[in-house]
């Protein structure tokens, strides 16, 4: 066996050293291109803001009433359920960066990008939802763009759920359309 210092030795000694950071430091390699704590960062941000779209979507789905309940708190259930498949995405990637999800109550709202807003009425709960998911479309966007080639792992988990809260701005828009007599082309009168 070779005993005297060696470059070959050296090497080896700087290949077990940085194993061993990446044992402590899980998925992220020397590889990882971004800059890790702004990546927990945003995470952390988009966990908040899926956290927030929940509990939104979980009261609202509870607090539906008038004639077109049904179907419209359905669609709220829906949502609140992808909003947490969302959060549970994210949070599980914050780990395998080595990160802690942050779940605090306190500074939640701050953390988040999205409002949780009440809303009086079906319409009223509706756009609120509306405009959470616009909020959440922008900021997605910005956090895709972000990680674009320096982490394609976030990125492409960060452009599914992008495309998930697209959908939900479409399915509040639609819904939005149909049951708020003040919007253009809706001439029903009708409302919750
Ligand atoms: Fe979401
Ligand atoms: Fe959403």
């Amino acid at each position: 066996m070779e005993t005297k210092p060696t470059p070959f030795l050296t090497d080896i000694q700087e290949i077990r050293r940085r194993a061993r950071e990446h044992v402590e430091k899980g998925a992220v390699t020397p590889d990882y291109k971004a800059d890790l704590q702004t990546a927990l960062k945003l995470l952390n941000e988009a966990l908040a803001t899926e956290i927030v779209c929940t509990l939104r979507y979980r009261r609202h789905y509870y607090m539906a009433s008038g004639i077109h309940r049904e179907g419209v708190a359905d669609e709220f259930k829906e949502h609140a359920d992808d909003e947490q498949q969302h959060a549970n995405q994210i949070a599980e990637r914050i780990r395998q960066l080595g990160g802690a999800p942050n779940f605090n109550p306190e500074g939640l709202l701050t953390r988040s990008h999205a409002q949780y807003t009440e809303g009086d009425s079906l319409v009223d709960m509706i756009k609120e939802d509306l405009i959470a998911e616009r909020i959440a479309v922008e900021s997605y966007t910005e956090i895709v763009r972000w990680f674009g080639d320096r982490d394609p792992t976030s990125r492409r988990m960060m452009e599914e759920i992008l495309a998930k809260e697209e959908e939900h701005a479409d399915d509040m828009a639609t819904l939005l359309e149909t049951l708020d007599p003040r919007q253009p082309g809706n001439g029903a009168g009708e409302v919750h």
